[in-house]
């Protein structure tokens, strides 16, 4: 049995030195699995391909889309549930082309429009770990939460060929081949807008949702932010407030692999790309990921100036001269872990001083966060996932709109005001406990 998966396996992939007659991969075709097993890292494909508490790769996690749920599915080799029939062709034309192998089209949900860009030597790498460097599992898939005429899967044709941009041909190269200052340029956009599919969650969507750029020469749109499941998904171009324009190439690499910085600590998404994807890169791909970031002009062309740190509000709290509600609410709730300067404690509790989190026109990863609490990943970098109890049950929306509204204007911050009525929606879009009665 395994013995003739290897060898279909052998004919469709064609790679070399083969396999030894007792059935274990010879040391050319070990390489390759384990290089597609770190391409599926950088692809997080088990972050949707894996059910809470499910087995690696069986699929069946629940994905919430504006026409119903999706269900992931089972790409694990087993011949009945998963893909242990597809060919090396059928698995390029679902991951890169978002055509699955009986000939419908993939929901969206499936980032197959990042992957398009993906090296089909890369492909041929996933290929080869998915069949033999994955536990086959019996699974069957499940149908999708979407009602009929949504239902129908036609429609993702047409989307499908309006949105999908065609599929790499060939390997990134530079030249001259010597630049490692442009191969490392290269390498970051590669990862970024192919396996990363940073796009998916950083990108804006329009009227038929999808992405409203792919790449960078699409325009300022790419990574400019977008909300996921309630967390704003950042701005990651050059932006000065509420971008990466004050953070290093350094920072944005320690970031990745260790889900924290002297600026910021992951949540919300990115805590689980941290956990599951970028902490697992080489030092190399990090670097190469930082680069490609801080080459994104900023969507602002005039706001160059960064932010600056201004203390009159933490020399007001510490001789008890603010006594406005938001500050009060600070310090009885925040100013233990977050201090009354608002630069917290580095890579333990964020500083809010000039935080792009608490910079960013959408406040709502702010509120969310409040609200909900969030714990940083555990990376083998920091292993400590420190967290952040919710409020939910503790503050009305006044109080969270006040304690939002007063880190917002504090320590040189610049964000503007939130009311009670936008905590009251966020209140209710994540599922938070019903506020205090008073
Ligand atoms: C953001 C979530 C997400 C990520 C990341 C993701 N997938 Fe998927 N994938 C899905 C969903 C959802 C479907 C099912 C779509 C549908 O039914 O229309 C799917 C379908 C597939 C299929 C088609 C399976 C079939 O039964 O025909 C393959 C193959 C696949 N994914 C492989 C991968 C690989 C390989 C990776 C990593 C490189 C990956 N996926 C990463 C969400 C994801
Ligand atoms: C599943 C959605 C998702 C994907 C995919 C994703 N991110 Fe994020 N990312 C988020 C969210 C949500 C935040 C805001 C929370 C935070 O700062 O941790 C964020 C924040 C960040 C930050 C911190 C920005 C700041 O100023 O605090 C960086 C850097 C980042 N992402 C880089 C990336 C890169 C690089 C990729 C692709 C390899 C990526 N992200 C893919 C959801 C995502
Ligand atoms: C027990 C300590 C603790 C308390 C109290 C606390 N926080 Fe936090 N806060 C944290 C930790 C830890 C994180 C990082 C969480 C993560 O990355 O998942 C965090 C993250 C944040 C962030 C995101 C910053 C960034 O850019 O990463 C904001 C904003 C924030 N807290 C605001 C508040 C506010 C406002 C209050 C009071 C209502 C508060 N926190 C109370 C520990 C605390």
């Amino acid at each position: 049995m395994m013995k003739k998966t290897i060898v279909a396996a052998l004919s469709i992939l064609a790679c070399g030195t083969g396999w030894a007659a007792d059935g274990t991969p010879a040391t050319a075709d070990a390489q390759l699995i384990k290089q597609g097993e770190y391409l599926s890292r950088a692809g997080d494909c088990i972050a949707c391909h894996t059910a809470k508490d499910g087995k690696p790769f069986a699929g069946g996690l629940g994905i919430e889309s504006p026409l119903g749920t999706i269900y992931s599915t089972n790409i694990t080799p087993d011949k009945d549930t998963g893909i242990g029939n597809y060919t090396l062709e059928d698995f390029d034309r679902a991951v890169r082309h978002g055509v699955a192998k009986d000939g419908h089209s993939l929901y969206p949900a499936m980032p197959y429009t990042a992957y398009a860009k993906v090296t089909p030597d890369d492909v041929k790498a996933l290929y080869a770990y998915f069949m033999h460097g994955v536990e086959p599992v019996k699974q069957a898939n499940k149908d999708t939460d979407i009602t009929w005429p949504l239902s129908m899967r036609w429609p993702l044709g047409v989307w499908r060929w309006m949105f999908a941009p065609d599929v790499a041909t060939a390997p990134v190269t530079a030249t001259p081949a010597n630049d490692a200052d442009k191969q490392a340029l290269l390498r970051g956009q590669y990862l970024v807008e192919g396996l990363g599919h940073c796009s998916t969650c950083h990108t804006p969507r329009g009227f038929a949702l999808q992405e409203k750029a792919l790449t960078d020469a699409d325009g300022s749109a790419f990574l400019s932010g977008g909300v996921v499941e309630g967390w704003l998904a950042k701005n990651l171009r050059g932006d000065m407030a509420d971008g990466l324009g004050s953070w290093s190439k350094e920072d944005i690499a320690a970031f990745l692999k260790s889900g924290r910085n002297g600026h910021s600590a992951a949540f919300g998404g990115m805590a689980q790309v941290v956990q599951d994807s970028t902490q697992h890169l080489t030092d190399a791909d990090v670097n190469a990921i930082a680069v490609y970031l801080k080459s994104l002009p900023p969507v602002n062309k005039n706001a160059t100036q960064p932010l600056a740190y201004n203390d009159t509000v933490a020399q007001a709290l510490r001789s008890g001269k603010d006594t406005s509600d938001g500050a009060m609410t600070f310090l009885n709730n925040c100013a233990a872990c977050h201090r009354s300067t608002g630069k917290g404690y580095a890579e333990t509790f964020p500083q809010l001083a000039l935080s792009s989190t608490v910079n960013s026109a959408d406040p709502a990863s702010l509120i969310h966060i409040v609200l909900k609490g969030a714990q940083m990943p555990g990376t083998s970098a920091a292993p400590t996932a420190y967290a952040m109890p919710g409020f939910d049950w503790r503050l009305t929306d006044k109080e969270v709109a006040d304690v939002v509204t007063f880190v917002r204007s504090s320590w040189g911050n610049q964000g503007a005001a939130v009311s009670a009525s936008d905590v009251a929606k966020v209140r209710k879009e994540v599922g938070a406990a019903k506020a205090p009665a008073r």
